[in-house]
């Protein structure tokens, strides 16, 4: 490998599709199915899953089975985790006794227009609850991850300045998260200002743990991973066949494709612990999920 570039040998991948690529499907993919899907991920070496959310189902019903789901899964090893996605108290109290679930993301939005559509919240409405959740969660053994979405560009404010995603991830920092995500919501995100807010947090924070999240809008989000690998980023969440997207936020397209991802970090000898080729075929079930239903005999 390269002496100039600054790459790691390895590479944690989280797998959103189940909660990511499955919340914004305009149909409920059925129980057994998402439990399939995640099932089949763990089959095929994917050490982190966000397996679903703990939202308002009258927000988002595609998710509304989220405990049934967390109850289904059985074909697990220990050395796999399994995250949930949280945005209020509520969302923790149905979370923080399911065993399985042994962490958890909390969201904020970068930007107010973002955060009150996702959250029907301020930011530092949002920000009060989720410090105080981080702090119960800690309490009870829970890993917490902060993420930050529209980190970097929001639609309908534009472009986040520095130091606005650097005082949320100071805030998450200092209340005991173990990790701090920064997603690219909108997959509009240029691969040097990737870079640079990504070395701002590791020179401020250099003992957290950081994640990138990038959707692919402009077919930037491998380029993405690429330079926030360059400022010692070690993580990154992505999504089979390259599912995904967010309601609340306009144009948020899908995310990475974790094949893509793959392909790319093992191409590159960097590992992830995952069987590429057999990762596509999950990569198939999780589009045929998502395709509308038309009999095979009506084609
Ligand atoms: N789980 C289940 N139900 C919940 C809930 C949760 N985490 N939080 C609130 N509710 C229920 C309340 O009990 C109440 O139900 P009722 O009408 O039967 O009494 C209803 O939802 C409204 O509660 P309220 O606290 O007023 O919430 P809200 O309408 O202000 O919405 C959120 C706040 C956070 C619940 C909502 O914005 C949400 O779920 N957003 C999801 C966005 C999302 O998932 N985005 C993608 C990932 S970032
Ligand atoms: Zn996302």
């Amino acid at each position: 490998m390269s002496p100039h570039l600054n790459l790691p040998n390895r590479v944690t991948l989280v797998e959103v599709s189940p909660r990511d690529g499955l919340q914004s499907e305009s149909y409920f993919v059925p129980t057994d199915k998402k439990i399939a899907l995640i099932e089949r991920l763990v089959s095929v070496g994917v050490k982190r899953i966000e397996a679903t959310s703990f939202v308002s189902p009258k927000w988002v019903p595609q998710l509304a089975d989220a405990e049934q789901v967390v109850a289904g899964i059985t074909r697990y090893s220990d050395l796999v985790g399994f995250q949930g996605l949280v945005l209020n108290q509520k969302g923790y109290e149905r979370v923080r006794h399911l065993g399985l679930i042994r962490e958890i993301a909390l969201v904020v939005a970068a930007s107010e227009s973002v955060n009150h559509r996702n959250s029907n919240m301020t930011v530092g409405e949002s920000m009060s609850q989720l410090t105080r959740i981080v702090r119960t969660a800690k309490a009870d053994g829970i890993r917490v991850r902060g993420t930050i979405g529209v980190a970097f560009v929001c639609p309908y404010e534009g472009r986040i300045p520095l130091e606005r995603t650097l005082n949320l991830t100071g805030m998450f920092v200092e209340s005991g998260c173990d990790e701090v995500a920064l997603a690219d919501t909108i997959g509009q995100a240029m691969p040097d200002h990737v870079y640079e807010l990504f070395s701002r947090v590791r020179e401020r924070w250099p003992d957290i743990a950081v994640a990138g999240h990038f959707h692919d809008a402009r077919q930037l989000a491998l380029t993405n991973i690429f330079a926030a690998m360059q400022a010692g980023v070690g993580t990154f969440d992505c999504s089979v066949g390259g599912l995904g997207g967010c309601q609340f936020t306009k144009g948020a397209p899908g995310n990475v494709a974790t094949e893509q991802v793959v392909y790319m970090l093992s191409e590159m000898g960097i590992d992830t612990g995952i069987n590429y080729s057999r990762l596509l075929d999950v990569a198939e079930f999780a589009l045929d999920l998502t395709r509308p239903r038309i009999p095979r005999s009506s084609i």
